[in-house]
């Protein structure tokens, strides 16, 4: 069942989303070479209990952090790591949830760290270009997989894949509710459910530069492209209106 918001809890999922938006640009800014991903995780914790909220990924099916920092040919998932230093030259997923008065937030971005190849800023590019068409196709009457098809049209077009193995979701007093929210059309005829007025999705491109296919490390969270090529993922949440969609974990006007 897909659960229909009113306009009072989405008013609930847009404050956890704020926080969201508002820690993912404190950690944007600490990003540079040297830091560690365990030094970023400490930093969203901290903020985020200071904002009055509480990590979402933690302890989700016992994830060990509050941020998933996944680096270079690391999908998502990423576990932040005391050892790990950022270097000029790598790209970072940054993805984070977190939980207030009932509700959740989500959002996702790719950072480089210094300067990256123009390969990579371009992987970066297309796939936040790629959530937000997939979040133009999120209109009350669209079909479901016209945001997976859109997103997917576009990837390809642009000569890279997107994962199959990971989707995104509905969102709201679950951390992941139906539907679930493919970055592809799934095999056969059928579009999915059609889209209503305060549904509310997480869309999650994640872009691999090389092929689709992914493997999930020994530490069973870890999942990493299987060519060992780059891969980028942004996030946002949004709630379903008759027009526009409204994007919940907008940061401020500016489309980050
Ligand atoms: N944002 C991701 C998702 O929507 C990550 C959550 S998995 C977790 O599925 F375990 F790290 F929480
Ligand atoms: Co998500």
């Amino acid at each position: 069942m897909i659960v229909i918001r009113s306009a009072q809890e989405i008013e609930k999922i847009r404050k956890c989303n704020r926080i969201v938006a508002e820690v993912l640009g404190l950690l944007k800014n600490e990003i540079s070479a040297g830091v560690t991903t365990k030094h970023l995780d400490q930093l969203a914790e901290k903020k985020i209990r200071e904002l009055g909220a509480l990590p979402a990924f933690k302890g989700y099916r016992n994830y060990p952090a509050t941020i998933c920092a996944s680096v270079n040919e690391v999908v998502v998932h990423g576990i932040p790591n005391s050892k790990r230093k950022l270097r000029n030259g790598d790209i970072i997923s940054i993805d984070l949830g977190v939980y207030c008065d009932g509700y959740y937030g989500d959002a996702a971005g790719t950072f480089p760290i210094g300067s990256v190849s123009d390969k990579a800023e371009r992987l970066m590019a297309v796939t936040r270009e790629a959530l937000f068409i997939g979040i133009g196709k999120a209109v009350a009457g669209n079909y479901l997989y016209e945001i997976s098809q859109a997103i997917q049209e576009y990837v390809e077009g642009n000569g890279f894949s997107v994962v199959r193995d990971f989707v995104g979701h509905g969102i709201g007093t679950e951390l992941h509710e139906e539907p679930q929210v493919p970055n592809f059309k799934p095999d056969g005829n059928g579009m999915g459910p059609v889209l209503k007025k305060g549904m509310v999705l997480a869309i999650e491109p994640m872009v691999n530069m090389g092929k689709h296919d992914i493997k999930v490390l020994g530490d069973n969270w870890t999942a990493v492209t299987l060519d060992g090529k780059l891969s980028a993922h942004f996030e946002h949440t949004i709630a379903v209106t008759e027009g526009e969609a409204d994007i919940l974990s907008l940061a401020s006007l500016l489309r980050t």
